[in-house]
């Protein structure tokens, strides 16, 4: 078996496949996944507050993908601290919270909230949130914006800040380019686009919510493409994410710059996805010679 493991942005993880946020709920739910193969599980999304979330329905089915609009629903900060941080710290994988905000400030009072309680490894941040405070624009589509976020969970913690890219922006170099120098440790390339189907029989769209994320393998070649812009932008390390089902997936995004990868959708069709990527990479390697995934070549010229 390879030496799998990889260390990614102040982590040292046992091995390159992670949980991807939202499609693990709080890791407590998935009782058929095979925990052995996980280096680290990102949390659902979580805001200060608790909140509902948007009205059914909140999922639609697309060709090979899926579009959510859950509305980051969620029980709130001190809930998480409660219920679920402390099983977090007797799990023998890393356990990263996804963070949201409505302002940068929001984001740094999670962060100090959450700062030192046992099971929480580190934070990833959701940047695809509507700033209120400037207009409702995402964070994620602004690098001064990004930056601030970042900053702001920066200076509140010593855990892991990484960072969680949208791909609905012009140059996500400049965003990963501009988050690296507010302190990030790493990035987490890509979230959702946004899409949106129409039902005919009711002459309007299938998701309440009107647009939802689009996810699965529908968007693997975009994000691919876009965590390789990603990593040749920054010196940190990038974790690849959209579309992954199987090991040949995740290798591509790790031969494409990455230091490793999120399963999400994927999941929710195949419950042993997490543990079938990880093995076959372990295969792929083992079958071509390499005794470790650090071995690997990859396609990372520099701009
Ligand atoms: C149902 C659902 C909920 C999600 N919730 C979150 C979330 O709370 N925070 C976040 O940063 N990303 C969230 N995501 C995005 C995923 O973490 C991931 O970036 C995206 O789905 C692409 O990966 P995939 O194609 O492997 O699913 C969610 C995705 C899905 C499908």
């Amino acid at each position: 078996m390879p030496d799998m493991s990889v260390e990614v942005g102040g982590l040292k993880l046992r091995g390159p496949v992670l949980a991807a946020s939202g499609t693990f709920g709080y890791g407590t739910e998935v009782p058929l996944l095979e925990r052995r193969a996980l280096g680290a599980m990102v949390s659902k999304g979580i805001f200060l507050r608790a909140r509902a979330g948007t009205a059914p329905p909140r999922i639609v089915e697309t060709p090979s993908g899926m579009l959510n609009a859950i509305g980051l629903q969620g029980p709130g900060a001190e809930a998480l601290i409660r219920d679920y941080a402390p099983k977090w710290a007797e799990w023998e994988f890393p356990v990263l919270v996804n963070i949201n905000g409505e302002s940068a400030s929001e984001y740094g009072e999670m962060a100090s909230l959450l700062d030192g309680v046992p099971g929480v490894a580190g934070f990833e941040i959701n940047i695809s949130c509507p700033n209120v405070e400037q207009g409702g624009l995402y964070f994620g589509n602004d690098p001064r914006a990004a930056a601030a976020v970042t900053d702001a969970v920066r200076k509140r913690t010593r855990l892991p800040v990484w960072v969680k890219l949208t791909p609905m922006v012009s140059d996500i170099g400049v965003i990963a380019r501009a988050v690296e120098s507010a302190g990030a440790d790493a990035l987490c390339a890509i979230n959702t686009f946004v899409g949106m189907s129409i039902d005919l029989n009711a002459y309007g769209p299938r998701l309440s919510f009107r647009t939802g994320g689009l996810s699965g393998p529908a968007i693997r070649p975009l994000a691919v493409h876009l965590a390789h812009q990603a990593a040749r932008a920054v010196h940190i390390p990038v974790i690849g994410i959209g579309g992954i089902t199987k090991a040949e997936d995740g290798l591509e995004f790790l031969v494409a710059g990455c230091t490793a990868i999120q399963v999400g959708t994927a999941t929710f069709v195949n419950p042993k996805a997490v543990a079938e990527v990880h093995d076959g990479i372990a295969a792929f390697l083992a079958a071509r010679g390499f005794s470790s995934l650090a071995e690997l070549p990859r396609y990372l010229p520099r701009d």
